[in-house]
């Protein structure tokens, strides 16, 4: 059985991961409007990816025998910058997340809660990718500045990015 504490810190991350999805949605939506439909891709399947994170934590809640609580996803900013700025966004952005599965993990150290440590562990370290991924991103977009061509090849190679769910396969 899970505790309380640890039901009320993972909802939260729930309902942050959703909010992530609904950040990157947002994202994927300026970008498309802007006419860069690989970011656009690259965004929307990132968005999914967070929906899965959401997902897989409120079965974790279930299968330990907690009540997951629900609450409102505050509503994502709607403009976003140039792609330069949007990248920088989803890197800080990132960057708070990492933050609180740290803080999830410590609270599951602190209260002995060994199940919900080894479950968050796969957060720690799918934090490590998304930061070198929004970091690379960041890196190219800078190199890329307002190049024509440049940006073009960038939004060319994000739309190659296909959704694979992380967790299919497994139970859990
Ligand atoms: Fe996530
Ligand atoms: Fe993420």
């Amino acid at each position: 059985m899970i505790k309380e504490s640890l039901v009320k810190t993972l909802s939260d991350q729930v309902n942050a991961e959703y909010y992530s999805a609904y950040l990157y949605l947002a994202m994927s939506a300026h970008a498309d409007r802007a006419g860069f439909k690989g970011i656009a891709n690259w965004l929307f399947v990132q968005a999914r990816e967070e929906m899965a994170h959401g997902t897989h934590m409120y079965q974790h809640i279930l299968e330990r025998g907690g009540t997951p609580v629900f609450a409102d996803i505050k509503v994502p900013p709607a403009s976003f910058g140039n792609i330069k700025e949007v990248f920088e966004k989803v890197l800080s952005h990132e960057r708070m997340v990492t933050e609180r599965i740290h803080k999830i993990a410590t609270l599951a150290q602190q209260e002995q809660d060994h199940a919900t440590y080894a479950f968050i562990t796969w957060y720690v370290n799918e934090q490590v990718e998304e930061e070198v991924a929004a970091e690379e991103l960041v890196a190219k977009a800078s190199l890329v500045a307002d190049n024509p061509g440049l940006l073009y090849n960038l939004d060319t190679a994000l739309a190659a990015r296909t959704f694979i769910d992380p967790f299919a396969g497994n139970a859990g």
